[in-house]
């Protein structure tokens, strides 16, 4: 029998772990929560007035039971010792290197996280995998665990984080639900206690190990599969004077198939969608399933075609050419309210708009002009050192940072919404008008300038999946 659970470690204050043991740590204020990591820039700023990122209302919870019973600390040995539950919170990129590059998940964290654990443990601990992980791996840390020279003894659980990015809080204090999967009922009953402090009884879902690693990985599939479908689907209209939104409205009212996530984009991005899908995809085929392979890669090969559609039509509407033409990008994170370009469309707008010879001036309210350079460094040498003195000048030379619309668009011969940002439906498009070379081009990646009169304002607008 497992007695209820006093003390917590988290190993990684990352995306995930940070805001979710904050939100444990609020919810639960008889146990003592620490969350550890490596990177002591990391733990420095966890423990500062600017945390290392932003989500709304993550500070205020943080500032309410931080110093209380919520730390963070570098001192991974003893947090791991005195926990009788820690949670695996690293990040698992995507393999760059060996067999399955580009497309396996890269475990090297996690199984350190294991043999760390199986080192410095005592008695018994539960270990709860909160990191997206490969199918089975849990298989993996339990051998791991095993070998732990102390004697200690392990259960491992399954428990995926579903929040999304900008709304964090929101998601983790009324989650749709909480996914528990585990084989011993003890422990899945204390990870449940937990929980129960604040989520309802009947959105605690316990189920085997394994279903409870593949749902994350088969959710994130699904999500990214609808934007994929009703971007194809946008490229039909455009051919067809349907329009994209109206499609989805049509039939997202059919309770089969529901309204949400069916909003027609430049391209999904974020840290999860494409690097959970290429794993699915290097699962099937490692367990022989080739045909489900593909179809689940399509959804991957439609999200890039819809990043090389919208380009494209850039181009061709600018009179078939770019080439040192100023472009006023608005918008450079994933999504709006997060600071976080991992796999943003931006990243690889940007990029194909700097082949053709643009040049681009960004502006993106949270994120920084050293990432937003740097996500272009990086996209533009990919992986090859030589091309780091090339990138480099063609960033300085064809690309600035500025931290207005305004000053964005001064010149430019078009603007490209990359981000939905609220704040960009409320500028003086008279005035941005007057400051632009004629004509005046919007492609708006985002449809979020759709129901304004820019047209009477003298743009020419153009949008995602539909035709004026
Ligand atoms: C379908 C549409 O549902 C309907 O809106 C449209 O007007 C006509 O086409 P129908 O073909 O009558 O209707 O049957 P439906 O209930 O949709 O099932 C279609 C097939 O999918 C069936 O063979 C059904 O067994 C299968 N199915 C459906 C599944 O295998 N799994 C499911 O979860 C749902
Ligand atoms: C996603 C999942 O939603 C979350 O459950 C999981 O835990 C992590 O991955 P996140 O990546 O933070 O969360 O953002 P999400 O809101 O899902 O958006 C992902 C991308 O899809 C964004 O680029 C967004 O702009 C795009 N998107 C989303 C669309 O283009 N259209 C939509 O209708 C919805
Ligand atoms: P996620 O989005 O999954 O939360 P992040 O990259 O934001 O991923 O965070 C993962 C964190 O895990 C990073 O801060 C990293 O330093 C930390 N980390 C990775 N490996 C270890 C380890 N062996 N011990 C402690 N922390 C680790």
């Amino acid at each position: 029998t497992i007695t209820p659970i006093r003390k917590i470690c988290c190993i990684g204050a990352g995306y995930v772990g940070g805001p979710t043991m904050a939100m444990i740590a609020k919810q639960c204020p008889d146990i003592e929560v620490r969350v550890v990591d490596i990177n002591a820039t990391r733990i420095a700023q966890w423990n500062s007035d600017t945390l290392p990122i932003y989500e709304p209302g993550l500070h205020e919870i943080v500032m309410e039971s931080r110093g209380r019973n919520l730390h963070f600390t570098c001192e991974v040995d003893s947090a791991i010792a005195e926990a009788d539950m820690i949670f695996i919170s690293v990040n698992t990129p995507t393999k760059d290197f060996g067999v399955g590059a580009g497309r396996a998940a890269n475990l090297e964290f996690i199984e350190k996280c294991a043999r760390k654990i199986a080192d410095v443990s005592t008695g018994h601990k539960i270990v709860v995998e909160k990191s997206t992980l490969p199918v089975r791996t849990a298989e993996a840390v339990k051998a791991i665990l095993s070998g732990s020279s102390s004697g200690a003894t392990f259960d491992v659980l399954s428990n995926p984080e579903f929040l999304a990015e900008g709304t964090a809080v929101e998601d983790l204090l009324s989650p749709d639900r909480v996914l528990i999967g585990g084989e011993s009922e003890a422990a899945i009953g204390a990870l449940v206690d937990v929980y129960a402090h604040w989520v309802p009884r009947e959105r605690l879902l316990t189920t085997n190990l394994w279903s409870s690693e593949l749902s994350k990985l088969t959710a994130n599939a699904f999500l990214a599969q609808r934007v994929s479908s009703i971007n194809s689907i946008s490229a039909l209209c455009e051919a067809t004077e349907a329009d994209v939104d109206e499609v989805a409205m049509a039939i997202g009212t059919d309770s089969r198939i529901g309204p949400k996530f069916l909003k027609s984009s430049v391209g999904f991005g974020g840290s999860c969608f494409q690097k959970d899908i290429l794993n699915l995809v290097y699962l099937c085929e490692y367990f022989g399933l080739p045909e489900v392979a593909e179809y689940w890669e399509q959804v991957v090969k439609m999200n890039d075609y819809q990043k090389r559609r919208f380009v494209n039509r850039i181009v061709r509407t600018l009179f078939n050419t770019v080439s040192d033409k100023k472009i006023a990008i608005w918008g450079f994170a994933f999504k709006k309210d997060t600071n976080d370009t991992r796999e943003s469309a931006a990243i690889y707008v940007c990029r194909d708009l700097l082949r053709e010879k643009a040049k681009l001036s960004i502006y993106d309210p949270q994120v920084t002009a050293d990432q937003i350079k740097k996500d272009l460094q990086d996209v533009l040498r990919n992986g090859d050192a030589e091309l780091s003195e090339a990138s480099a000048r063609l960033i300085a030379e064809n690309v600035e940072v500025v931290d207005s619309v305004e000053a964005a668009c001064c010149n430019a011969h078009a603007i490209a919404v990359l981000t939905e940002w609220d704040e960009f439906g409320k500028v003086d498009f008279p005035a941005i008008y007057r400051s632009m070379q004629k004509p005046a081009f919007v492609f708006d990646g985002r449809n979020v300038l759709k129901s304004l009169p820019l047209d009477e304002y003298g743009f020419v607008y153009q949008g995602i999946g539909f035709r004026r």
